[in-house]
């Protein structure tokens, strides 16, 4: 049997010898009646029985090792059968992620293209109207019999038909806006190490004529000197989004109220930055539908329902991080961004 080392072999070996020299002395000794002899076959006899059963306690150890080694395969076997599994598992995983981002774009998409037939169908009809308009006032023109009471209609038709077509075409232009941002491409919008407390102060720069303009008072408090490997604008992009949500959702008209943005020190690699606001909140059976696409509680005011939308897909795409909401109705909202304070080279 393979499985014990050359020593034991030795030992073995040199027992048997031992034991092979004990029966000669045995039997060399010229008389084994007597007393002396009697003890000495007595002696030998115990030593055969010792040798015999250590050859067998090797034997049954041989077999032991050999049932160990088996097991060892069969464990090292189905060790490579569960790695094989996880590795599956990963795939489909993968793959589930992957059709689930082309099920959110699909979804996207079709939900652009919903959202913008609206505005685009009342512009075309608007615009249609405004043809037909000028079309009979142009042919009262022609046969010179144009009144004061028609062109006056004319001249209102088409300020009202001109400021629809307009509202319109901004709208829809605002649905393309919002829908490049978030077809944005994560890997061409640029990484780079930057300060998170400047990059926070130069975003909330940008945002402040709309703050003040609504009175509300903004707190920053974030460590000085922390820098970041990531993407400032995706960063940006989301704290925009979510001041806007403030500024349209949180509060009525009128009401200041404050927004308060909090980064503590990174810890385990991660930063987070909290954002709160002290306004309206967000209704408990709404709160679950934030994060969907075209989910608003501002439809036909404003509303694009993408703002959080677009803010998950690049705390979660692109910075690597989650996003989640806390919100209590009457007592304000509070988002938490925990990011990578240097995000991984993207696998894909
Ligand atoms: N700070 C906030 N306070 C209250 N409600 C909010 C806030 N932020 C978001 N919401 C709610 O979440 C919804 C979805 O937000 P969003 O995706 O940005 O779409 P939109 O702003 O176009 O409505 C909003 O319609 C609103 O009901
Ligand atoms: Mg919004």
């Amino acid at each position: 049997m393979g499985g014990h080392d050359p020593a034991g072999f030795n030992l073995f070996d040199s027992e048997e010898r031992a034991l092979a020299d004990a029966e000669a002395l045995l039997a060399s000794l010229p008389d084994t009646s007597g007393d002396t002899g009697a003890r000495v076959a007595a002696l030998v006899a115990a030593y055969r029985r010792n040798v015999r059963e250590q050859r067998r306690l090797v034997r049954v150890s041989d077999r032991q090792q050999a049932q160990l080694a088996a097991l060892n395969q069969e464990l090292a076997r189905r060790g490579a059968e569960a790695e094989d599994a996880l590795a599956r598992l990963r795939q489909a995983q993968e793959i589930l992620v992957q059709s689930e981002k082309l099920a959110s774009l699909g979804a996207l998409v079709a939900g652009i293209a919903h959202e913008i037939n609206t505005p685009v169908g009342i512009a075309l009809s608007c615009a249609s109207h405004l043809a037909d308009a000028t079309g009979r006032i142009r042919a009262l023109v022609a046969a010179d019999d144009v009144g004061l009471d028609d062109f006056e209609r004319y001249m209102d038709a088409a300020t009202d038909t001109a400021t629809l077509i307009l509202a319109n075409c901004e709208r829809a232009a605002t649905l393309i806006g919002s829908f490049k941002q978030v077809a944005v491409d994560r890997a061409s919008s640029g990484r780079r190490r930057f300060d998170l407390a400047t990059a926070i102060g130069e975003t909330l720069a940008s945002l402040g004529p709309n703050l003040k303009q609504a009175g509300h008072r903004v707190t920053v408090d974030c460590p000085a000197g922390i820098e970041i490997d990531s993407y400032p604008g995706a960063l940006s992009q989301v704290l925009t989004n979510l001041v806007m949500n403030s500024l349209i959702h949180a509060y009525d008209d009128g009401a200041a109220g404050t927004i308060a943005l909090t980064v503590a020190p990174p810890e385990g690699g991660f930063m987070r930055l909290v954002y709160r606001d002290d306004g309206k909140g967000i209704a408990a059976e709404n709160k679950g539908r934030i994060f969907d696409p075209f989910f608003t509680t501002r439809r036909g005011a404003g509303g694009s329902g993408l703002g959080l939308h677009v803010a998950y897909n690049l705390v979660t795409g692109t910075l690597r991080g989650s996003l989640a909401v806390a919100s209590e109705e009457g007592k304000g909202t509070a988002f938490s961004v925990v990011f990578p304070v240097a995000v991984p080279e993207q696998a894909d």
